[in-house]
């Protein structure tokens, strides 16, 4: 499973790559916000630390517009991905960017309906927002397997993003059903590394071994 962030904050972006846990980055319009950043500037950054796709999204909602902005971003750097909404427009914008060779990430996917849109368009990654199903009492690892079973049956290549990871079971219930990749905030990231009983065991090992006045 593929590991992107989602963060426009280049700090952890780095702290995330050098630990190898970065295969990609997902930004969106609220990240860049967040990072007070302009967009092409930060995009560039982060395209000098991660090789993997890096999505920067559009902002323009009709297709010559999505076109435009797609054209300034793919000057930035070949790793970068186009997001695009899931509308007729970003799903028209799908098709011809991939027809170019472009990278495409069809994001605010919320049925598995949207999600073969945008495989018949030819999309890099589908964006399925599991936490914000969630956030309306609906089972946002429903829409991801129901994705999953609809792809595997037709053998499309879209590779499934699970985008608004909020908690670890979250990452855990994406890979146990088998998606290609999970973007998550840096601090879920590094949260997988915890467990109660791996900081105890921690802290016992260490006052056993000072007892033994051992050095290495
Ligand atoms: O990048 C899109 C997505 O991951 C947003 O997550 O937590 O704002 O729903 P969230």
């Amino acid at each position: 499973m593929k590991f992107f962030v989602d963060t426009a904050d280049v700090s952890d972006i780095r702290e995330l790559a050098a630990l190898g846990l970065v295969d990609g980055v997902t930004t969106n319009p609220s990240l860049i916000l967040k990072s007070g950043r302009g967009i092409v500037e930060v995009t560039a950054e982060i395209c000098s630390i991660v090789d993997g796709p890096v999505s920067a999204e559009v902002a323009a909602t009709d297709y010559d517009g999505m076109m435009r902005e797609a054209a300034v971003f793919s000057k930035i750097a070949p790793n970068v991905c186009i997001k695009l909404p899931l509308t007729l427009d970003g799903l028209r914008a799908c098709r011809t960017l991939t027809a170019e060779g472009r990278q495409t990430n069809v994001t605010l996917c919320f049925s598995a309906n949207q999600a073969l849109l945008a495989a018949k368009a030819g999309a890099t990654f589908i964006s399925p927002f599991v936490g914000r199903l969630d956030d309306i009492n609906l089972d946002g690892m429903d829409l991801i397997q129901d994705i999953r079973t609809i792809y595997d049956n037709y053998d499309y290549k879209t590779q499934i993003l699970a985008a608004s990871i909020r908690t670890v079971n979250h990452v855990k219930e994406a890979a146990l059903i088998g998606a290609d990749v999970i973007t998550a905030p840096p601090a879920v990231l590094k949260s997988l590394a915890n467990h109660p009983l791996t900081a105890k065991g921690l802290e016992t090992f260490l006052a056993d071994w000072a007892k033994t006045g051992q050095k290495i």
